[in-house]
């Protein structure tokens, strides 16, 4: 296997840390890419995030305490995803074989309406679906951590302590980081209403110390009072009075009626192994399971790895999944999806009937299956010494999520709402289109694509997979797991090689830079439309070896950082 050091950057500040030496420095760190240990791994898209859940792996807890102190942390030192003030999706197997999903999916607004994102001519408003106040859904953060608890053995105080610690001491971001936050002064100026701490007068630079006093102070409150600590007292009245100044609509009833649900996971055999996946409201489990199952039955394990024959079976296997998510996938507890019927053996075989093999489809033809009678997240995974395994993925949607920092609370709220459907057929940030199963209600979920995913085998943990990247998610973790299972692939290349997407409309094949020209030729030649593009996600990987040990690989596309003893 590939070691890959990627040093972010080594710097002294002479600032003090309470972190001892077997643990990373925030002042002074680098990513790990690929490790292979005995005992516990923890993969997310920051090194300092993914340590706060090795220090609780370490004290005795277990993948659950790790996942929720490495979920708390990111939302200090990843603050472009990384959040307290969006939602996500939790997968969990348990040692004792339970498999649980938490779902902590942001709801609309009591005051949110079906046309709410429409003027008066009906004309769509994306800019307030996917900006500033208007754009945001009730987090469900916070409530999903809580859920987790009863899983956990760790006290909650130990749990939030790295997150604090790293709020209030600051830490070295690292050169994206930079730039990004540099990218959004414009935006975080025009649609806080309080001038957030990302805001400053000079260039950010790799290196630079950020400290989040706000934010450690809305940390501590729910450290003190638990979930009331965020849905209700200081935190939601600053919430309220944010909403207030910048024309937003949540209230204090969205708040304290917040809920986030444990739902029956997604469970399927592909290959001889289970999968372990997310159901409604995330489109990514069921699209998963279909796209898997056509991969089966039209033997795609007798292709090799991204050839032209591959893809082409690939893309028109997503080709029409993703039809059928526009038009049938929206949250369960609304709207009445045929989820038997949308993966069941008559039905994807039907929807492969149209399949010829060399030619590319055409999305004008194959619109969703006839059935009688639906960019900023992040993920990473845990595993811990006894083989309970955490796979979770959590959003604010777009970059910094609507970039309205509450005021003297010091977090980003989610521009979420724009993953409904504010207008069928009219696409969204991610160009997906949706119709009546995906409309905006109140306190509805919106259509997610996450697929945080664990893949059993002789009933252990396997594979733990997961990556953000909007509607390129679930095709992401379906690459990853046929790079594997039916290529061949090891993890490092499974996660690091170029990856395509194709997402039903618009009908083209994106393909990540770095991919093979030649290739690329004959898919032009098949038909199909290429569009290059920049990276496709960052995908975690955690898998279970023949010996035991656990390989962990970050993704190389950003700052990721694996980490295990
Ligand atoms: N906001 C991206 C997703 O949930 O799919």
């Amino acid at each position: 296997m590939k070691k890959n050091y990627i040093f972010i950057f080594l710097l002294m500040v002479g600032t003090t840390s309470a972190y001892s030496q077997s643990e990373i420095n925030p002042f002074n760190y680098h990513s790990k890419k690929d490790i292979n240990v005995k005992n516990g791994a923890v993969v997310s898209a920051h090194p300092l995030a993914s340590e706060a859940g090795l220090r609780m792996l370490r004290e005795g807890g277990n993948a659950i305490d790790a996942a929720i102190a490495t979920q708390l942390a990111l939302a200090v030192v990843f603050p472009e995803a990384g959040n307290i003030g969006g939602g996500g999706f939790t997968v969990i197997h348990l040692s004792n074989g339970k498999n649980i999903t938490i779902d902590y999916r942001e709801t609309a607004p009591g005051k949110s309406f079906r046309d709410m994102y429409l003027d008066s001519a009906g004309n769509p408003l994306l800019n307030l679906s996917q900006n500033g106040h208007l754009a945001s859904g009730v987090p469900g953060v916070i409530a999903g951590l809580f859920k987790c608890m009863k899983y956990a053995k760790l006290p909650f105080k130990k749990l939030i302590a790295p997150a604090i610690e790293l709020a209030e001491k600051g830490f070295a971001i690292t050169e994206n980081e930079a730039y990004e936050l540099n990218h959004y002064q414009g935006d975080f100026k025009k649609y806080s209403s309080v001038t957030p701490v990302f805001v400053r007068d000079t260039k950010w630079k790799a290196g630079d110390i950020l400290v989040q006093k706000d934010l450690a102070n809305t940390l501590k409150r729910i450290r003190d009072n638990g979930r009331k600590g965020f849905y209700e007292g200081e935190t939601a009245r600053l919430i309220v009075e944010e909403m207030q100044r910048g024309h937003g609509i949540i209230s204090y009833s969205d708040l304290k009626n917040y809920q986030a649900k444990e739902r029956a996971p997604i469970e399927f055999n592909y290959k001889g192994a289970k999968v372990i996946t997310m159901p409604l409201p995330s489109s990514g489990g069921i699209i998963l399971e279909q796209m898997l199952k056509m991969s089966e039955m039209n033997h795609l394990s007798k292709m090799k790895f991204e050839t032209p024959q591959s893809i082409n079976l690939m893309v028109e296997i997503e080709r029409r999944c993703y039809a059928d998510r526009g038009k049938y996938l929206g949250d369960p507890d609304f709207y009445k999806v045929p989820v038997k019927t949308l993966v069941s053996d008559a039905y994807l075989k039907e929807r492969m009937s149209t399949f010829i093999p060399g030619k590319a489809g055409s999305s004008k033809d194959i619109k969703e299956g006839i059935i009688p009678e639906s960019e900023q997240t992040t993920h990473f995974n845990v595993l811990d010494k006894d083989g309970n395994a955490v796979s979770v993925t959590t959003t604010i949607n777009g970059g910094y999520g609507s970039r309205v920092v509450v005021g003297h609370a010091g977090f980003l709220l989610n521009n979420e709402m724009d993953d409904f459907s504010v207008k069928p057929g009219v696409p969204n940030m991610f160009g997906a289109v949706g119709q009546e199963a995906n409309a905006i209600a109140p306190h509805k979920r919106m259509l997610s694509s996450m697929t945080p995913t664990i893949v059993l085998r002789n009933n252990k943990p396997w594979i733990l997979v997961g990556t953000p990247g909007g509607t390129t998610i679930i095709t992401s973790v379906y690459q990853t797991i046929v790079d594997i299972m039916d290529f061949g692939m090891d993890p490092h290349d499974a996660v690091n090689k170029p990856k395509f997407h194709h997402q039903w409309l618009p009908d083209v094949v994106y393909l990540e830079k770095g991919f093979d020209e030649n290739v690329k030729n004959q898919l032009e030649e098949m038909g199909y439309k290429i569009q290059m593009r920049g990276a496709i996600g960052r995908t975690e990987v955690i898998m279970v070896n023949k010996d035991g040990s656990m390989t962990a690989v970050a993704d190389h596309r950003g700052d990721d950082g694996a980490v295990g003893y």
